[in-house]
């Protein structure tokens, strides 16, 4: 049984989904807790990622950290007991993740981590709280990269660690064909050139719910925003707070692009073609990695220090820093050279089959 509910993870679970299927001996129960319930923040990856509509979606929706995890329990452990799954897949660090892994190995059903062994050393943020204890939950830890491994073996969970590599590899890699195809329509539809944007995507509560940070950080895009166009899509929990600024009436955003959250496809393609990125999201740290696109990430800490090689990441905290990092970046031709360098710590994009393989032995 795949337990799923938000972006992230029907993305990095879509190549494992598909590998399972392969598997005649394997049937396979799709859970979707409905912590993530927009079409644009959950169906558009079902559609773009080919994935089979879910066996059950549970519709938990929004909530508190404690409300939305406990809704999510008590579905979840009804659904267990009924199919008595041999195995939960439990992919990232979400609320899902955390209430799929403590409701099955409650009911003694083992628990596979999906990306296990992250660690930001930021227990502020809820993700952490909930990676830690995923794996600490877990029977079989699925380790994407070496540093992933060393922080499984510190927290003495060696023995259920295996590196897989990271399945985000393998989904990027069956997609670039796709945003190959599609990029030249949708930069021409949005008038948008290769290399004259920097795109922006922010979520964090750290970031977006406060209103005063956001605020700074709103003013210094719009400093930016007069050397540089910027692209921004807007998840759902930003979007609210930008609101309450009045940033979508306001006519100082200049060359801002405020735009609805975009599918995966149509956003590795504004990143692929990016001057640079400006994120607080770990999947998009990694993606503009794997796409040799400098990268900003809005934070202190980052769960993915192997992106920091070669300052094709770097982390900043104050939000009036941003108007001179990113024109440091967004020009500089000699770090972009060296970012395409790098070589790739994330795997050889067969995590997926790899993780197969070691469930149906194990199980
Ligand atoms: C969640 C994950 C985060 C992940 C992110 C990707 C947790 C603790 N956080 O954060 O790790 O990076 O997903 O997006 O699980 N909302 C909508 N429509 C939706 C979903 C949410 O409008 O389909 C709004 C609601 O106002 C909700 C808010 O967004 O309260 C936050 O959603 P939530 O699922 O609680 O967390 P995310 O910020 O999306």
């Amino acid at each position: 049984m795949m337990i799923v509910g938000a972006r992230p993870q029907f993305i990095k679970s879509a190549p494992i989904i598909h590998e399972l299927l392969k598997h005649r001996n394997v049937e396979l129960k799709l859970i979707h807790t409905g912590q993530h319930y927009d079409p644009e923040m959950s169906d558009v990856f079902f559609g773009e990622l080919a994935l089979p509509s879910p066996t059950l979606n549970l519709a938990v929706g929004s909530g508190s950290h404690a409300s939305q995890t406990a809704r999510m329990m008590r579905k979840i452990e009804t659904c267990v007991v009924r199919e008595a799954p041999s195995v939960v897949l439990v992919p990232g660090d979400t609320n899902t993740t955390l209430a799929a892994s403590l409701a099955a190995v409650k009911l003694a059903i083992p628990v596979a981590h999906i990306e296990a062994g992250m660690r930001s050393g930021d227990m502020t943020m809820p993700e952490e709280i909930n990676r830690k204890l995923a794996d600490h939950c877990s029977t079989l830890l699925f380790a994407p990269t070496q540093t992933a491994v060393c922080n499984l073996k510190k927290e003495g969970l060696g023995k259920a660690t295996r590196l897989t590599g990271d399945t985000m590899v393998d989904v990027l890699h069956t997609v670039v064909p796709f945003v190959q195809l599609k990029q030249d329509t949708m930069l021409e539809r949005l008038e948008l050139l290769p290399q004259d944007y920097v795109l922006v995507t922010l979520h964090r509560p750290s970031n977006v719910d406060n209103l005063n940070r956001l605020r700074e950080i709103l003013t210094a895009l719009r400093k930016v925003a007069k050397r540089l166009q910027v692209i921004f899509p807007v998840h759902p929990r930003t979007r609210a707070r930008l609101a309450k600024l009045g940033a979508f009436s306001s006519p100082k955003n200049g060359r801002i692009t405020f735009m609805s959250p975009q599918g995966y496809i149509e956003i590795l393609i504004l990143l692929k073609n990016a001057s640079c990125l400006l994120t607080d999201s770990g999947g998009m740290q990694k993606e503009s990695f794997l796409l040799h696109v400098p990268c900003i990430t809005l934070r202190s800490t980052t769960e993915w220090p192997e992106t920091l090689i070669g300052k094709a990441n770097q982390l900043l905290f104050k939000p009036e820093m941003i108007p001179k990092a990113i024109l440091e970046i967004a020009f500089n031709e000699k770090l972009k050279q060296t970012i395409t360098s790098l070589r790739n710590p994330f795997g050889d994009g067969h995590a997926s089959g790899k993780i197969a393989r070691i469930l149906k032995e194990a199980f």
